[in-house]
């Protein structure tokens, strides 16, 4: 098959970078839709209740209780190793960072840009296939079949476009170790041979769709003593599980549980759901779970039109259709399952769109739906424990105007491998207050939408994180706490948050504390009636994006109010609408649409990038964020042709880099039969997890 002819990826590009076929089968063709956000946002000192007080205590102290390591619980007999949120350095030496502060810099040598058809890494590294689509998850999984593809044999493989993607180390020696992967949206025309239209599927192919959505847990071994990292394939791996969007039964947590919202003819209690979609980022929590974010889930719902009128205005706020049964390009998923007519189970969609918690070291133990966090386009959440204990989770809602988000546990995080101290952490995300952010400016009236940097120097201001609800108690007035959970968007508009431009990844860096969001772009920014540019988003037609970095004021996550600023203005550098935190723009690599961000074990920002408008291959890339080489933005890699590269992750011992291919060949027109990429076997496209390493065994990017 590699002899058909390959398609010009130029073709079928639309919105942004992104093909139109990545449009369609990922986010619905959101773009396409009206700007669900169409608030006034009233000023927020008008409707947040005064009685909200400062919740936490400041201390002294240094950045976070890090991690401090966990038991294994259930089948995991031996204590797992460290695990790190965001897959940063187990507990980074700040200390001995501080002193040395050239450690940690990078000297790899920079990736060009380019249109290859490859995975390319930089000279001294080697790159390896972990896994693909299709690939054996469960023990006694069928081998894949393209041409006989069954519900059965996916639900036991490895399913479609990897997101997500954390490395959770399994022995103290650091040879084994789970790869906890997301499944985030299917594209059947890349995944049935002789594919004509959706409408022509089969309904056993449609639930090999909803199969392949979800995540996957795998065992792999370390190659040697070197960063590669293969599966496991002997012992029982007992680990090595599919949760998929039809089987997998979720327990949902927190105040709105069992609200009249969630409530269902399958599950009158509204507490337990079956499925989880659209599943983007994630992080990992220092108790050693991994949390996923319900993403574009309005996308497989139809029969909006037919809901009681009183719900229509939530369901447009979420992006759904109230007006035709069938949206453009609607994936009919309620000919497999009625569930998905709204229609007839108009509730149903409210059990989607929320931050998803799965135990990796207990294959027993039924994932779970946190309410406490809110429900929009999660993209993802990350976690840091802050001075007193208690965890922030830092989340964005991925749609263009909409909004940036934090949770902080009312309960403290207890250190330590006990039983006791796991079972605590594991209910941590169970109760707590959700606030949104409001963003203030220091050069408002220098703001024209160019990109030209205000004469203080900076794109940057204050804020405040404005609570909205906490436990049971809701601080938006009108609306009860399971509303504010279930329809947090609509609470967001009501207290004036700060319509951002697509926030994406949202985590914090442990060296540093300060938390660093990916705004992917915003092509709607300031155009025709929408809000126009500001200080925070500072450029109309936002097409490349650009990176916020957050301070929570004395170093406390759990405080209402910080600083922020914008270190990077996405582009290509030789374009004065670009910025890279001051540093000499003809040494850093151009850069489009950042994603996903990670962070080594040095504190340096990883960045990975969906749909680069300047028309070359999606990568990752990596940054200093302080001293002189902050802003010194080099690229790592580059994926393969029509691909976004997703999941970045750096294991804790900063000697291999974790990556997940989504969507390779995914330009419009590519087909089994005439793909436009033939990564990573030469015959046809699958998306796949890739492992990077560095062949002296020295850290990575150093
Ligand atoms: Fe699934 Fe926000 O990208
Ligand atoms: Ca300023
Ligand atoms: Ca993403």
């Amino acid at each position: 098959m590699s002899e058909r002819p390959r398609l010009l990826p130029i073709l079928g590009q639309s919105h942004t970078g992104r093909s139109a076929m990545t449009c369609m089968y990922r986010c619905g063709n959101a773009c396409d839709h009206p700007v669900p956000n169409e608030s006034e946002n009233p000023y927020f000192g008008d409707v947040v209740q005064a009685e909200v007080s400062r919740r936490g205590v400041v201390r002294a102290g240094a950045v976070g209780a890090l991690v401090l390591g966990f038991a294994g619980a259930g089948a995991a007999a031996a204590a797992p190793a460290l695990a790190a949120p965001g897959g940063a350095g187990a507990a980074p030496d700040v200390e001995a960072l501080k002193a040395s502060p050239t450690k940690g810099a990078l000297t790899f040598s920079t990736i060009p840009p380019n249109r290859l058809d490859n995975f390319v890494v930089p000279n001294g590294y080697d790159h390896s296939v972990v896994i693909r689509w299709g690939d054996p998850v469960v023990p006694g999984a069928p081998a894949f079949n393209l041409n006989r593809q069954t519900v059965h044999a996916q639900s036991k493989q490895f399913g479609y476009n990897n997101d997500f993607v954390a490395v959770l180390p399994l022995d103290k020696k650091g040879d084994r170790a789970l790869l906890v992967v997301n499944h985030e949206y299917t594209n059947e025309n890349l995944m049935f041979p002789g594919f004509t239209s959706l409408d022509a599927l089969s309904v056993e192919q449609i639930r090999v769709a909803i199969a392949a959505h979800g995540l996957s847990v795998v065992e792999l071994e370390r190659v040697g003593d070197t960063g590669e990292w293969r599966l496991a394939t002997k012992g029982a791996l007992k680990y090595n599980r599919r949760i998929t969007a039809h089987q997998t039964r979720f327990d949902v947590t927190g105040p709105a549980a069992g609200s009249a919202f969630l409530k269902t003819a399958a599950d009158p209690r509204g507490k337990v759901v079956i499925g989880t979609l659209n599943n983007c980022a994630g992080g990992v929590t220092p108790w050693g779970t991994i949390l996923s974010g319900e993403e574009n889930f309005n996308q497989y719902f139809v029969g909006g039109d037919g809901v009681p009128e009183a719900d229509k205005a939530k369901l447009a706020r979420y992006g759904i259709s109230t007006t035709a049964r069938y949206p453009s390009d609607s994936r009919k998923w309620d000919r497999a399952d009625e569930r998905f007519d709204l229609t007839r189970h108009p509730n149903e969609a409210n059990r989607f769109g929320w931050i998803v918690e799965v135990d990796p070291f207990d294959p027993e133990a039924r994932p779970r739906k946190h309410t406490a966090l809110g429900r929009f386009k999660h993209e993802g959440a990350n976690v840091i424990v802050s001075r007193s204990g208690h965890v922030a989770a830092y989340m964005g809602d991925d749609e263009r105007f909409d909004y940036l988000y934090k949770f902080v546990t009312d309960k403290k995080f207890q250190k330590g491998n006990s039983w006791q101290a796991r079972e605590h952490n594991l209910t941590l995300l169970e109760s707590g207050t959700l606030y949104v952010a409001k963003l203030d400016y220091t050069s408002a009236s220098e703001i024209d939408g160019s990109g030209k940097l205000p004469s203080d120097g900076a794109f940057n201001g204050s804020g405040r994180w404005i609570p909205l609800v906490r436990g049971d108690k809701s601080f938006v007035p009108g609306m009860t706490a399971a509303e504010v959970l279930t329809f947090t968007r609509l609470a967001g508009d009501a207290v004036g948050a700060t319509k951002m431009d697509r926030p994406e990844d949202v985590e914090p860096n442990l060296v540093n504390g300060k938390i660093y969001v990916a705004l992917t772009n915003n092509t709607n920014r300031g155009t025709g009636s929408n809000p126009k540019a500001d200080e925070a988003n500072p450029r109309t037609a936002n097409r490349h994006g650009h990176i916020l970095e957050l301070t929570e004021d004395r170093g406390d996550h759990t405080s209402e109010t910080f600083t922020w600023s914008v270190p990077i203005v996405c582009g290509d550098p030789a374009d004065p609408a670009t910025y890279f935190a001051g540093y000499d723009k003809t040494k850093v690599s151009p850069i489009s649409c950042p994603d996903n961000v990670a962070f080594d074990g040095a504190g340096n920002l990883w960045i990975s990038t969906d749909g680069n408008a300047l028309g070359t291959n999606d990568g990752l890339f990596a940054t200093p964020v302080s001293g002189p080489e902050r802003g010194h933005l080099k690229q790592f890699l580059t994926v393969p042709l029509g691909a976004e590269t997703c999941g970045p992750f750096i294991t804790t011992d900063n000697q291999s880099v974790f990556v997940a291919v989504q969507h390779p060949g995914e330009i419009t027109g590519a087909s089994i039969e005439a793909p436009a990429s033939t990564w990573p076997d030469g015959d046809y496209a699958k998306p796949g997890v890739v492992v990077t390493w560095r062949l002296d065994g020295k850290p990575i990017g150093s």
